[in-house]
């Protein structure tokens, strides 16, 4: 197999956007589009990509990093201008060049991975990807000789009525030798209607060659439409999204309501999990089998075992055990670790905390900077009294600590294991294990206080 370089134009404008942010940056699947289209190409196998800015160049550079090499076309004079701009970086490339488009985040991996090797295995010149539309307005056509071979694609804009009759389209996507690409690129002129260098004239030039050019027709046309305004971004958005929901459903987990679920592409979840309607799950978060989560929640940045059940609740950058309750009205903040069985909500936050084998938070708490121990209850309305105006404290729970309703813990401050506080204190103190901690004024009752006063 011969080594695969990819080419990815960047550097249009997209004026339609209306945005300040280059096109190519705008997210789609939680990701910016151009990184769905190196994703898309390092599946197919590209070892390298080379992405062509303009327009905002420099936060394409800083957003995508280290895993591309970038070519500023201080010009857009077309987009054989653009490859042109890459040259000298192909000088020492030995192996085929994939030119994509920054803006067509909808491409699978092997869509392309397919093209890459029917190019190799044709030993084709060049190999265009195309399309047969129903519409082909706008599109440059694919002029085939008689026996079907490729003869050149001739741009909308220059096309007679003949033509434009044809509705095999190119869709901008393309496979060449680098040898090949070079020296026909040395001969494009930017003599047509728009004066621009068109990369089509790369396949005329090279189709007269003796290494013929050849053409696959994409199975999903969809995949290759590219982004030029906000509503286009939405619709890619629901297509992206409904795969993601489709692949997730083909392995068994059941999505209740496809238009009201909305799972990032990088997310695992396991068989027998159901999400209920409402749901966002985000970045790199993975779910075991037989979960609930849902309705109403978001999940981002988390890990979850198996038979959880997360209900109306927001965790981020949160591991959750398995046979975990969360939920109702909880949110779980970052650094929060949730062992196996706990139980957390209704009504509660956890930050930066670790919460030990079934332990329960089940009401209306607080619990910040705090290591609990396993098999500890909190009772209703506890808070951690974490923050002293300058520093955060953190709270120690041992194994088997009860701590009775509305306690405020003011940290820094350990409960020894087994012990228990009373409810309504405001432990300052540690409370030694198998203590009782009280920390509250003593009632008095005033006898008739009602007639009196
Ligand atoms: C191009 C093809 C056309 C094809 C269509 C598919 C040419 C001449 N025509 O037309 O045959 O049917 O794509 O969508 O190639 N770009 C640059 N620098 C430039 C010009 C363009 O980076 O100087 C980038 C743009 O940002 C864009 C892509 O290349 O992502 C395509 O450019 P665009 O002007 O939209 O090409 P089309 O005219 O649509
Ligand atoms: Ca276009």
């Amino acid at each position: 197999m011969s080594d695969l370089l990819a080419v990815v134009l960047a550097a249009g404008k997209g004026t339609r956007m209306k945005s300040t942010l280059p096109k190519v940056l705008h997210r789609i699947g939680g990701k910016p589009m151009v990184q769905q289209v190196l994703d898309a190409a390092t599946k197919a196998g590209a070892k390298r990509s080379v992405v062509v800015v303009g327009f905002g160049g420099e936060s394409v550079e800083a957003t995508l990093g280290a895993q591309a090499e970038y070519v500023v076309q201080a010009e857009q004079l077309g987009t054989g201008h653009a490859v042109m701009q890459v040259s000298s970086l192909l000088q020492d490339f030995d192996g085929t060049v994939m030119v994509l488009y920054g803006d067509t985040p909808l491409l699978r991996g092997e869509t392309l991975a397919k093209l890459f090797a029917e190019h190799q295995r044709s030993k084709a010149s060049a190999t265009v990807l195309t399309a047969c539309v129903i519409d082909p307005t706008g599109y440059g056509r694919v002029i085939r000789d008689d026996s079907g071979q490729v003869l050149k694609i001739v741009e909308q804009k220059d096309a007679d009525s003949q033509e434009r009759a044809i509705n095999e389209i190119n869709t901008g996507i393309y496979c060449f030798e680098r040898v090949a690409l070079l020296e026909a690129l040395s001969k494009i002129t930017c003599n047509n209607i728009q004066g621009e260098y068109y990369l089509t004239d790369v396949i005329g030039i090279l189709a007269q060659s003796e290494v013929k050019v050849r053409a696959v027709q994409v199975e999903d046309y969809e995949e290759t439409l590219g982004i030029n305004s906000r509503v286009q971004l939405a619709d890619a958005e629901k297509i992206l999204r409904r795969r993601k929901l489709v692949d997730l459903m083909d392995h068994g987990v059941t999505i209740m309501d496809i238009d009201s679920t909305f799972i990032d592409a990088e997310v695992c979840i396991g068989p027998d999990t159901i999400i209920y309607p409402f749901t966002w799950i985000e970045g790199q978060t993975t779910i075991g089998s037989n979960c609930e989560i849902g309705p109403s929640s978001r999940i981002q940045n988390s890990s979850i075992g198996d038979q959880t059940t997360v209900h109306f609740s927001y965790a981020h950058d949160c591991q959750i055990g398995n046979r975990v309750t969360v939920g109702p009205y909880v949110h779980l903040r970052p650094n929060t670790c949730l062992a196996d069985g706990v139980k957390v909500g209704n009504f509660v936050e956890v930050k930066n905390s670790q919460v030990g084998t079934g332990s329960k938070i089940p009401h209306l708490s607080y619990i910040g900077d705090t290591d609990m121990g396993a098999g500890v209850n909190i009772g209703s309305g506890t808070i951690t009294v974490n923050y002293d105006g300058k520093h955060k404290h953190r709270t120690t729970l041992e194994d088997g600590v009860f701590i009775g309703c509305n306690t405020n813990l003011v940290a820094p401050v350990t409960v020894g294991k087994g012990a228990y506080v009373a409810a309504g204190s405001t432990i300052t103190k540690d409370v030694p294990s198998e203590a009782l901690g009280v920390a509250r004024a003593r009632q008095s009752n005033i006898d008739g206080w009602v007639t009196k006063k």
